[in-house]
């Protein structure tokens, strides 16, 4: 069944678990995730970027949530726009059946350049109104997404903001996030802690100068019943790098986020887990495993159901880890 963000948030803090977000593009990582869902008796969250709405189509993405949700009836599914960065990409989500969309004003409606809080508050104000109006929920964010080690990260690697960003700006001011909930009337809240997305986050095993898990407990203190959403949570396991690096793949050495400092997010108000790059490694390892040990092999199904295989093992890993299996 499907539901909003809002609700599958509001029982996951009552009950003190945090649900992983996954990225969705194609239906086979859609199968993966929900059958890791029915595996462990979890609720999900299936979320799709902007890029994700352009290559599979709204309609084929809405049609597949629809197909999902029939599928797996017993599974409480929240579909969720992943960094809308304007009004008409939140709106048009919804209309496509998403229960729930992320209004990034933390940058530009380029998705690059760091907004001043003013626009992010007006702009989340906004859509958080129009939402509400038909029963979606939202997520906003305060503080940019990047690595605080210096001269690494989104700034560098062109993924994220431009240009380099001060320390303040990549860690979310606990005060300003108190008046960003009350101004924009979020469901949800996502802080910058030092994570930042895709596979090269930290050229070392984090530590908290790096990774600021400090300041989740600083707001989560501050906003006792306000549900917190980490962006950036791949946890890159090194058997996933070596994976892809045993069959001919060239992944410089790298760390993510490690999934026990996910857990501590959760007991500080954590509710919301966003992984999507972890999702990729694994499916990417078994393309590269496929191609290698059988070199003659070209029918795509040979390469899909093990890497959906792969994919289905993680999510479920971390729905496990995360608390939230048994509670669908
Ligand atoms: O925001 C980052 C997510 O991993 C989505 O990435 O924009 O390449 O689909 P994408
Ligand atoms: P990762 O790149 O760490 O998987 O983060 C995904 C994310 O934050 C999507 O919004
Ligand atoms: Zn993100």
């Amino acid at each position: 069944a499907r539901i909003t963000l809002r609700q599958l948030l509001d029982h996951a803090a009552e009950h003190g678990y945090g649900v992983p977000a996954f990225n969705i593009n194609n239906m086979e990582q859609g199968l993966a995730i929900m059958e890791a869902a029915k595996a462990c008796d979890a609720p999900v969250i299936i979320q799709a970027s902007r890029g994700a709405r352009s290559y599979a189509n709204d309609i084929m993405l809405a049609r597949m949530i629809d197909a999902l949700a029939e599928i797996y009836p017993q599974i409480p599914v929240c579909m969720h726009q992943d960094h809308g960065n304007d009004e008409a990409t939140c709106l048009t989500a919804i209309r496509h059946g998403f229960t729930s969309v992320m209004m990034d004003g933390s940058l530009e409606a380029d998705a690059k350049t760091p907004a001043s809080y003013e626009y992010n508050v007006a702009i989340t104000e906004r859509v958080a109104r129009m939402a509400h109006w038909v029963g979606a929920s939202v997520e906003g964010e305060l503080g940019v997404l990047g690595s605080l080690e210096s001269g690494h990260g989104e700034a560098e690697d062109g993924h994220g903001a431009e240009g380099a960003l001060s320390h303040d700006q990549l860690l979310t001011d606990p005060d300003q996030a108190v008046d960003f909930v009350m101004r924009t009337k979020v469901d949800a809240l996502a802080i910058a802690c030092g994570t930042s997305h895709g596979a090269y986050k930290f050229t070392r095993q984090p530590d908290g100068d790096i990774l600021a898990m400090h300041v989740i407990e600083e707001i989560h203190n501050k906003l006792p019943n306000t549900h917190l959403v980490m962006h950036g949570s791949s946890s890159v396991p090194q058997e996933l790098q070596d994976v892809i690096n045993k069959f001919g793949g060239r992944m410089p050495q790298t760390y993510g986020v490690p999934v026990e400092e996910i857990e501590r997010g959760i007991r500080h108000g954590v509710r919301k887990v966003n992984i999507d790059t972890d999702c990729r490694m694994a499916m990417a390892g078994q393309f590269r495993r496929i191609a290698t040990e059988n070199p003659g092999e070209f029918d795509p199904r040979k390469f899909l159901k093990p890497a959906m295989d792969a994919m289905r093992d993680l999510c479920r890993d971390r729905l496990e880890r995360f608390g939230a299996a048994g509670n669908a």
